[in-house]
């Protein structure tokens, strides 16, 4: 099915990837709007890099097909990957240049002027606090300031849909932070924006709308509201996303064993409540 609204600046239509005639995303259809911000979730393995490869060109589909800003990514990929920002979910850099020439590099493949270029990278360097070390190599940065320069060099050239995989691990609260109001920012200006992420309160408090892909299948769609509202048809005990999650994508093995080990946590708190038993009490002297 196709998924329609006009307006939408990343499209994808009956996504479907196989690795040797094993099918990892079927038959996907996503639509992304200007000013939405949208969260993949789903367990390991479940297909969101696959996804996000293929929506940002670098996968070709075995199936279906991508579209950004209205270009096609198999027909006009250049004109589609222009309007396109990108955070793998391994930072690719090139670690022997320093912060500044890497972003300027990466400025200049995205044709900025000279002036815009440098006060971009100022205003990338300055919001994830990168300034102090920008002129060292980067090789020499820890993983979570790779991280930040995989994220200024997306930004950079303000595009009007950015694809995130998992931009927020290995990052500081204070950096998580700041990223969610760039987004949100972003976001109000009308660019669209897709993340995945495994961080449900990410999820929960940064995305518009939110997708769960179980064994490469989008099981569950739509607004934190239009989810919990759903939970008892799609038949999910609790209406939390950690229980819509766990409902929608954990095989019945694992239910079982998180049953039985939140048993087990309740009859321990019962024998002896958090913070009152003699184990705590002897924890907490000198705390
Ligand atoms: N190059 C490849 N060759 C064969 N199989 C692959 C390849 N890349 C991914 N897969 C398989 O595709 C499936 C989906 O992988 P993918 O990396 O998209 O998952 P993911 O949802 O991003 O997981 P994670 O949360 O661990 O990042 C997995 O079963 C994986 O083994
Ligand atoms: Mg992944």
């Amino acid at each position: 099915m196709l998924p329609t609204h006009p307006e939408s600046l990343l499209i994808a239509r009956s996504l479907h990837k196989e690795y040797d005639r094993h099918p990892v995303v079927k038959d996907l259809n996503l639509a992304i709007r200007p000013g939405e911000v949208y969260g993949l979730l789903g367990p390991n393995g479940s297909g969101k890099s696959t996804t996000i490869r293929m929506l940002t060109g670098i996968l070709e589909p075995t199936k279906g097909t991508v579209s950004v800003c209205g270009h096609d990514m198999k027909r006009s990929p250049e004109m589609a990957k222009a309007s396109l920002g990108y955070v793998p979910d391994e930072p690719v850099l090139y670690e022997k240049l320093t912060a500044l020439e890497f972003l300027d590099f990466v400025g200049e493949l995205y044709s900025l002027p000279k002036a815009v270029r440098r006060a971009a990278m100022r205003e990338m360097l300055h919001l994830l606090d990168l300034e102090d070390r920008s002129g060292d190599r980067i090789e020499s940065y820890s993983r979570g300031m790779k991280q930040k320069v995989a994220i200024s060099a997306a930004l950079l050239h303000n595009p009007q849909v950015l694809i995130m995989d998992e931009p927020i691990t290995g990052l500081d609260p204070i950096t998580v932070r700041v990223l969610k109001g760039m987004l949100r920012k972003m976001a109000r200006s009308g660019a669209a924006i897709l993340l995945s992420t495994h961080i449900l309160e990410v999820a929960e408090r940064l995305c518009d709308r939110i997708g769960i892909l179980v064994d490469g299948f989008l099981v569950a769609e739509g607004t934190m509201a239009e989810l919990s509202a759903k939970a008892p048809e799609m038949s999910v005990g609790g209406t939390t996303l950690e229980d819509i999650f766990v409902g929608l994508a954990a095989g019945e093995e694992h239910k079982d064993i998180i049953d039985s080990l939140e048993a087990d946590e309740r009859e321990a708190s019962i024998a002896s409540p958090r913070g009152g038993g003699p184990a705590n009490q002897e924890r907490n002297v000198g705390a």
